[in-house]
């Protein structure tokens, strides 16, 4: 038995959206397990709050501070990760997200087009990026952070579920390509999880317990859980899985 399965000692990794929530949760799970770990999102302030918290774990922490979807970011961004650790092991794939909800008969092309740019467009950008460096560790783990909005039907979300869906289908496309040069690729797919990007769903009482009953465990996740399976998905303890699509919901999905 493989007891450092799980550790991440001396990999070196790229969390993108971790100045906070889910993102935030998945660099310090991975910095607690031994890993230096370049973070990236626009908010500057708090990259370097959480810089201070894993440099105090006694891992390296190189802040990227940049907007995903900027044109020339991904190189960027991928550039000065690799360069402030040495190459790169890892890649999470995390910013992303959903500001509007409408149906799709009124939707905006352009929110239809801003919403792809972030949670689609953004990251076939940073896998083209990070891939050379990824090949050449040898022994690498691609996560896109997806969601259950793109394992069926979203109404009124079509945008962002059509988004997570075609991320699913890229994970698994590009995870059988890379599957015998040392790149494993997964989709890591959280349910409800109570972070900033949910607020506004706790805002109305009615609208939260209609949610919650959706969810067979009854309650938000929280982003440490999410950041368990990115700490599985990254390290040895998944080294046999690629393609796949790992659902962190409280089984919400199980639901017919
Ligand atoms: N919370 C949920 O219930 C849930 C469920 C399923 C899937 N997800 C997915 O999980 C991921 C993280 O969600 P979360 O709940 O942690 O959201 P969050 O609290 O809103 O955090 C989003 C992160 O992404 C960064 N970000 C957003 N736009 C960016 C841009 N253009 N460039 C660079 N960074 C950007 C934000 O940082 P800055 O603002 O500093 O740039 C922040 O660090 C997303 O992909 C989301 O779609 C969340």
């Amino acid at each position: 038995m493989n007891s450092a399965a799980g550790s991440l000692r001396d990999k070196r990794a790229i969390v993108t959206g971790a100045s906070r929530g889910i993102g935030r949760d998945i660099a310090l799970h991975f910095a607690s397990a031994g890993a230096d770990v370049a973070i990236a999102a626009r908010n500057t302030e708090a990259l370097l709050a959480l810089q201070d918290e894993i440099l105090a774990l006694g891992r390296k922490c190189i802040v990227i501070t940049a907007d995903v979807t900027a044109e020339g970011a991904a190189t960027k961004i991928i550039e000065q990760a690799e360069s402030g650790l040495g190459g790169l092991d890892i890649l999470v794939n995390n910013a992303g997200g959903n500001s509007f909800s409408v149906a799709l008969q009124s939707m905006k092309f352009s929110g239809w087009q801003k919403t792809m740019a972030l949670n689609l467009d953004s990251i076939v950008l940073l896998i083209q990026a990070a891939l050379p460096a990824l090949l050449q560790s040898g022994n690498a783990s691609i996560i896109n952070v997806s969601s259950v909005a793109g394992l069926r039907g979203a109404p009124l979300m079509s945008h962002y579920g059509a988004a997570k869906a075609a991320l699913i289908s890229l994970t698994q496309s590009l995870a059988i390509e890379v599957a015998t040069q040392g790149v494993r690729v997964n989709a890591l797919v959280p349910g409800w999880i109570e972070t900033d990007l949910t607020d506004f769903l706790r805002a109305e009482d009615t609208v939260e317990q209609g949610l919650l009953s959706q969810v067979p465990m009854g309650r938000w996740g929280r982003s440490d859980e999410i950041a368990q399976g990115a700490l599985f998905l990254a390290s040895d303890a998944s080294s046999f899985m690629t393609g796949q699509v790992l659902v962190l919901d409280g089984g919400q999905s199980a639901r017919a």
